[in-house]
């Protein structure tokens, strides 16, 4: 076994190897994310030659717009050749098991396969079995983890607020079934964010979250009170077993985001939405599209976390020996290896 035995998505030497979820990951991996996303943000050309012969697959067995299109950019951008798998279309309807589909596609010769999956534990499950020079991404699996999206979403506040140590955050909504929070709340921790306020009904709050670290408030103006960053979750009525919530209307008027309850942050509060938004549920169209909002910002700054972390896992040692870690010169741009 050449992985890390205590953390799986870990080589021996430390490195990233696969990406599965931010719970666990030391904190100099998610600055190296983030620093070498920086990178990328800032490169003039289109495109850059890291991923030249690379074979990425995208397996979204749940529907996506934004992480699929933006892994997709990604890899473009890196220079991979990007295989879409159509699930709908796919053997996968002629009861196809998910085992069997990835083995067919890694004889294809695939490098990396980026998987969004309802079952939580999917993409662990194929990263288990995967031939050990194969990379897998975790896009998004149940309710347990969406680590590009937590990142991206770091990224974003740092971008904003320069740095975690005096931020007080505030993730609001329909925790029980978001593997979005789960991710965030993981990596503000890691980061060094000093307070972590979850708010949410009572039915929407997963059991035991004060133990991740974060503070509990049900009632959203006291939750809200000198936040510096607002993340808003969208209610996940597909994944809701029996009645939750009396109706949206009523989470609206006690949850959703609207200019009077967000005038109780800071002036400066920024306000966060994974996507897709429910408007007027969640959040008010006035917040989701008023001056604080950095919501479009977010996906625009989800490409370049996808194209750092392909980056990274391929210049990951392996078993192959090959050489470790993105590279960049003095001004911040990636040192490609035909450079
Ligand atoms: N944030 C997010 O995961 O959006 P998509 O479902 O559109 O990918």
């Amino acid at each position: 076994m050449w992985l890390n035995p205590s953390n799986p998505q870990l080589n021996r030497e430390g490195e990233l190897h696969h990406l599965l979820s931010l719970e666990g990951l030391p904190a100099e991996i998610l600055w190296q994310i983030l620093d070498t996303a920086k990178s990328f943000v800032g490169v003039k050309v289109k495109k850059v030659p890291l991923l030249r012969g690379k074979a990425i697959f995208n397996l979204f067995f749940e529907p996506s717009t934004r992480t699929r299109t933006t892994f997709e950019i990604a890899a473009k951008r890196l220079s991979a050749d990007v295989i879409n798998l159509n699930i709908s279309a796919s053997s996968s309807t002629k009861c196809e098991s998910l085992l069997d589909t990835v083995d067919n596609l890694s004889a294809m010769h695939a490098d990396m396969f980026v998987v969004r999956h309802s079952e939580s534990g999917a993409p662990h499950f194929i990263a288990r079995h995967v031939a050990p020079e194969i990379h897998v991404i975790n896009a998004g699996d149940g309710r347990h983890a969406h680590p590009t999206q937590g990142l991206l979403d770091m990224y974003t506040i740092r971008h904003y607020k320069k740095d975690f140590s005096g931020l007080r955050v505030a993730i609001v909504g329909d925790l029980l079934h978001s593997r979005v929070a789960r991710s965030q709340i993981h990596a503000l921790t890691t980061l060094g964010c000093p307070e972590i306020r979850v708010i949410a009904p009572k039915t929407l709050l997963p059991a035991h979250v004060e133990q991740l670290g974060a503070h509990v408030y049900h009632d959203m103006r006291q939750g809200l009170k000198d936040v510096d960053v607002v993340m808003m979750l969208r209610l996940q009525s597909e994944r809701m077993q029996g009645a939750l919530l009396p109706s949206a209307q009523e989470f609206y008027k006690y949850y959703g985001l609207t200019e009077d309850k967000l005038a109780l942050a800071k002036p400066d509060a920024i306000v966060l939405h994974p996507g897709p938004m429910n408007r007027g549920v969640e959040i008010d169209s006035s917040v989701a599209d008023g001056k604080q909002s950095v919501i479009l910002p977010q996906v625009t700054f989800g490409i370049a976390i996808r194209m750092a972390v392909m980056s990274i896992l391929a210049g990951s040692r392996g078993v192959s020996g090959r050489e470790s870690r993105v590279k960049t010169d003095n001004h911040g741009s990636p040192v490609t290896r035909d450079s």
